[in-house]
């Protein structure tokens, strides 16, 4: 099969993470856990937890600040604010309009898109549909996730998983034969109650009966969703691979969502990728759900992983439940 042209590439990217780093140690001392059973069931040694004031627009600000830098643009020249979120400011309006403000952007359009963990694969798919349509230039696609908001601190079985950060990507229209090859996404609705927030919109609105049982926060049927993750992740290597006519050798970087090194590890080995292809954080921040892939194709980038041509997939799953992939060529 005959390699897609990209007609969307990824210009630049920018990632925040707060200083405030919370250790297994210290979750010993909140919750009846411990560093060996995370370490072993997860991988995961620390995450970032975001103060109190500060909210994911103003996190997410920081991330594109720092890629339109890299850029080389100004904030009137975006057309187009996709923000990736679970943890949204607020319900009314949208982050992304937040986010608007705080750079100054008005000449663009900014909204949200919900897909949970798998909210940057959405994000890129979004703003590659609406720049190859020829509805704006350049687009900026933020992934920000305060996660510490959402999480119920006394429930050891999810609390340990999650922490806070943001990640940005300036995206044009391809020039030079670098960029999106091939995205694939899905979801399931289905199977929404194995990972969600019961309460807190308009069918089920907070009031004492949702707090007392702490409704609003996120509640999570971890083997199942285990499970699912696995299973959706290596459909979706298998999709956007096949769609851009490659293979996992083909493939110079997998960037997976980082919510689990055993998931990670299994779709590694479903998609013929060895370790060292494969680019890992979660020890470090633990599952920042959308920003994951943000923030580690930051990282790579920084740390030379990725070279002129180097083909990435990127391959995530979250509540939803959603899925998806997507190929690039740097
Ligand atoms: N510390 C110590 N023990 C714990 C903890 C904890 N933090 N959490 C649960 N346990 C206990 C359970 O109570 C249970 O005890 P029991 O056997 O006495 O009943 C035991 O450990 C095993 O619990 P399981 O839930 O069956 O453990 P499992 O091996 O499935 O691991 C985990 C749990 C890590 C949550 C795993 O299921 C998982 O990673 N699931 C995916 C969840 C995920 O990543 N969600 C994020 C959103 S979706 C995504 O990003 C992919």
């Amino acid at each position: 099969m005959k390699a897609p042209k990209p007609l969307v590439e990824i210009v630049s990217t920018g990632r925040w993470l707060p200083e405030r780093v919370l250790t297994n140690a210290e979750l010993e001392r909140m919750v009846d856990t411990s560093d060996a059973w995370i370490t072993e069931r997860t991988g995961i040694k620390e995450r970032r937890i975001a103060p109190p004031e500060i909210g994911a627009a103003e996190m997410g600000a920081q991330a594109a600040k720092i890629a339109m830098c890299r850029a080389g643009i100004h904030a009137g020249e975006i057309d187009v604010i996709v923000v990736a979120t679970a943890t949204p400011d607020r319900l009314l309006p949208a982050t992304a309009c937040d986010l608007q403000a705080l750079l100054g952007a008005t000449n663009a359009a900014a909204f949200d898109v919900s897909a949970a963990c798998t909210g940057f694969i959405y994000a890129l798919t979004v703003a590659e549909g609406l720049l190859a349509a020829g509805r704006g230039e350049i687009a900026l696609v933020i992934s920000t996730e305060k996660m510490s908001g959402i999480v119920d601190w006394t429930d050891r079985a999810t609390c340990v998983l999650f922490g806070d950060g943001a990640g940005a990507a300036v995206v044009r229209k391809s020039t030079n034969n670098r960029g999106i090859l091939s995205s694939f996404i899905r979801s399931d609705g289905t199977l929404a109650e194995l990972l969600w927030r019961p309460a807190g919109g308009v069918k089920v609105p907070v009031d004492y009966a949702v707090l007392d049982e702490k409704a609003h926060l996120i509640k999570m049927a971890g083997r199942e969703v285990f499970k699912a993750a696995v299973r959706s992740m290596a459909e979706a290597a298998d999709q956007a691979l096949l769609r851009a006519g490659l293979t996992g050798e083909d493939i110079d970087l997998l960037i997976p969502h980082q919510a689990n090194m055993r998931i990670i590890e299994a779709t590694a080995r479903y998609a013929n990728i060895p370790m060292e292809k494969v680019y890992v954080n979660v020890e470090r921040y633990g599952n920042m759900s959308s920003a994951t892939i943000a923030v580690a194709l930051d990282e790579a980038i920084e740390e030379g992983r990725l070279k002129p041509g180097s083909k990435v997939l990127m391959v995530a799953f979250g509540a939803g439940f959603t899925w998806g992939s997507l190929v690039l060529r740097w």
